[in-house]
């Protein structure tokens, strides 16, 4: 397939690997597409740069808008591998419906996708632990400022070369358990990949920040009593006897990585339950010593391990801080087939020529 491509004049100097952290540095192409009366037409690849966009664009006004999070690897052959990447478009269809935004072709966002990543190879870096991360977003883009759901909408796909999401890196992350702010409830947009969700989160994690937590781990929005997610990443509990992350109810985003992560547990024999998990649960068994690791899991963050999670005044340790074994295993495993360094018994990669 055959997209127009305007070619960038000046390429810019690729970053410093070592220093590359997470989200700051851009390619030099991306790939935009509108939709108007006609619908979704007119993909193109064009320059990296700023939109032209009227001070009444509804997204800025009212947050139309989704987005996508998936990344690119490097094997050690020199090849580019993306990673489920069908699941994202899945979701981001998802994500429309709830927003009202007009549904996109599935196969047809993969096609223009391999183009944009393939133009832009050069950008995808090769030192240990660092990928290009891709963001596909859709945002409404009617000049009209009354609510209802636009009929103008822009697509866009940016692609940044990244380090850890953690300034951490791998070492464990403290977490903060906020029993008072919600990030979502059942019936409103939790499950989704939109603007809003997370800037429902920013109070909290600010508050966090200042106590010396890098992440927020969300209660259910009704009763407070249940674990949810952290916003950025999914959560996983390992028990003595199972592996546990809160069943997808409404409010959780259903998180691809997430989904692997599952299915790889499953197939090293561990017997893993999606279910609703009380956060007193949690104290419980960890003062009954049947708490054995915590972890969280995402596109940015990969698989993260937990080394303490706090809520008002109690705080309980986790592995004595230290990362555990099974979430070393499943960093490695999940690491290793994204990165095309063991085989993929899952037939989860795709390569991009
Ligand atoms: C991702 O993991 O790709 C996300 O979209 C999380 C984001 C907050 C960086």
């Amino acid at each position: 397939m055959a997209i127009e491509i305007e070619r960038c004049k000046n390429p810019k100097a690729k970053p410093d690997a070592a220093t590359l952290g997470f989200g700051r540095y851009f390619t030099d192409h991306m790939l935009v597409m509108e939709h108007d009366e006609d619908g979704w037409h007119d993909a193109k690849i064009v320059p990296y740069g700023p939109f032209a966009m009227e001070p009444s664009s509804m997204v800025i006004h009212y947050g139309q808008s989704v987005f996508e999070g998936m990344k690119a690897y490097r094997t050690p052959e020199g090849k580019i591998n993306l990673f489920r990447p069908e699941e994202n478009f899945k979701r981001i269809n998802l994500s429309c419906e709830r927003l009202c935004i007009p549904k996109v072709d599935e196969k047809y966002l993969l096609e223009t996708l391999i183009e944009l990543v393939s133009l832009e190879k050069d950008w995808v870096p090769d030192a240990p632990d660092t990928s290009l991360y891709i963001r596909p977003f859709i945002f409404a883009n009617d000049p009209f400022i009354g609510v209802k759901a636009s009929t103008r909408y822009i697509y866009c796909v940016i692609l940044s070369p990244v380090g850890a999401y953690y300034a951490e890196g791998l070492k464990p992350v403290k977490i903060y358990v906020e029993d008072e702010y919600v990030r979502a409830v059942k019936g409103g947009m939790g499950f989704t990949k939109t603007a809003g969700n997370y800037a429902a989160s920013l109070l909290a994690g600010e508050i966090a920040h200042q106590k010396g937590y890098s992440q927020v781990l969300w209660l259910d929005g009704i009763t407070h009593k249940n674990v949810e997610e952290v916003g950025s990443m999914n959560i996983f509990f390992k028990f003595k006897d199972e592996l546990v992350t809160p069943a997808l109810n409404g409010s959780i985003l259903g998180g691809i990585t997430r989904k692997s992560i599952v299915e790889l547990a499953r197939h090293m024999g561990l017997t893993v339950n999606e279910r609703t998990l009380p956060i007193e649960e949690v104290f419980e068994r960890h003062a009954k010593g049947e708490l054995e690791e915590v972890f969280g899991s995402g596109t940015a963050a990969v698989v993260s391990p937990v080394s303490e999670l706090k809520m008002n005044d109690r705080a309980i340790t986790i592995n004595n801080g230290e990362m555990g074994e099974l979430t070393g295993k499943l960093y490695d495993t999940l690491t290793g087939i994204q990165w095309g360094k063991i085989e993929d018994p899952f037939g989860w990669t795709m390569e991009v020529k």
